[in-house]
């Protein structure tokens, strides 16, 4: 399931995120790229302890608590902090998948990536080319999206991030851990959970039929949380 949710990041936010990020220093992609996607990828990183990585990055996760559309897609148990990265002319990542496993920088700790986001941070009209390109289980999926706004997709995907042709695309990346680590499950509790919203809207709150869908949600997602 690949879900476009808009306007994580307001307008100012991005401008601050942006401002912060051009004092950075960035470094080449390949650092934090198993050997295999090393092969593949030409682009530019913050390095994850800079302070510019961790200040933009908190303001990432605080848009992320407030988003409830996020928690309804990704179910997190833990999100890694995250990180951000950029495309110049000539730049591109060559189609791969993410590793199922990482480490929670300084925590000691290991986790499973189940949930990959990517949360765009430049305007699509200031770059041609540098789409990123998802191979779901409906073929492929082309996405460029407005400055602010992300899209979540199943880590298991394989994606690539087209070459930039002009300008340069910057963005934010992470990773999430779900509660519940099958995608098809998700997708079915994230279908639910949007077609109770919308009943909802239709049907006072106390509705016998709409009482009866929230418990069915909540004990679908007993059944298949682990944390
Ligand atoms: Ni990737």
């Amino acid at each position: 399931m690949l879900v476009h949710i808009p306007h994580v990041l307001t307008p100012e936010e991005v401008a601050h995120a942006r401002r912060v990020l051009e004092e950075a220093a960035w470094v080449d992609g390949k650092v934090t790229a198993g050997e295999q996607a090393a092969k593949a990828k030409f682009n530019l990183q913050i390095p994850e302890d800079s302070p510019a990585a961790r200040e933009v990055g908190s303001l990432v996760l605080r848009a992320l608590g407030r988003n409830p559309l996020f928690n309804s897609v990704a179910l997190p148990l833990r999100v890694l902090p995250p990180m951000f990265n950029r495309y110049d002319v000539g730049m591109k990542f060559d189609a791969h998948v993410d590793g199922a496993v990482r480490a929670i920088p300084g925590a000691g700790m290991r986790m499973r990536a189940d949930v990959s986001t990517t949360l765009f941070l430049t305007p699509p009209e200031d770059y041609d080319g540098g789409e990123l390109v998802i191979e779901d289980t409906y073929g492929k999926q082309v996405v460029k999206l407005p400055a602010g706004d992300m899209v979540v997709y199943p880590a298991s995907s394989l994606h690539s991030v087209t070459e930039v042709t002009r300008g340069s695309r910057w963005s934010s990346f992470f990773w999430t851990q779900s509660m519940v680590k099958n995608d098809g499950e998700r997708t079915l509790l994230y279908d639910l959970d949007m077609a109770i919203i919308k009943t909802r809207q239709q049907l006072p709150d106390d509705n016998r039929a709409v009482v009866a869908l929230t418990s069915v949600y909540h004990n679908l997602l007993r059944r298949w949380a682990e944390m």
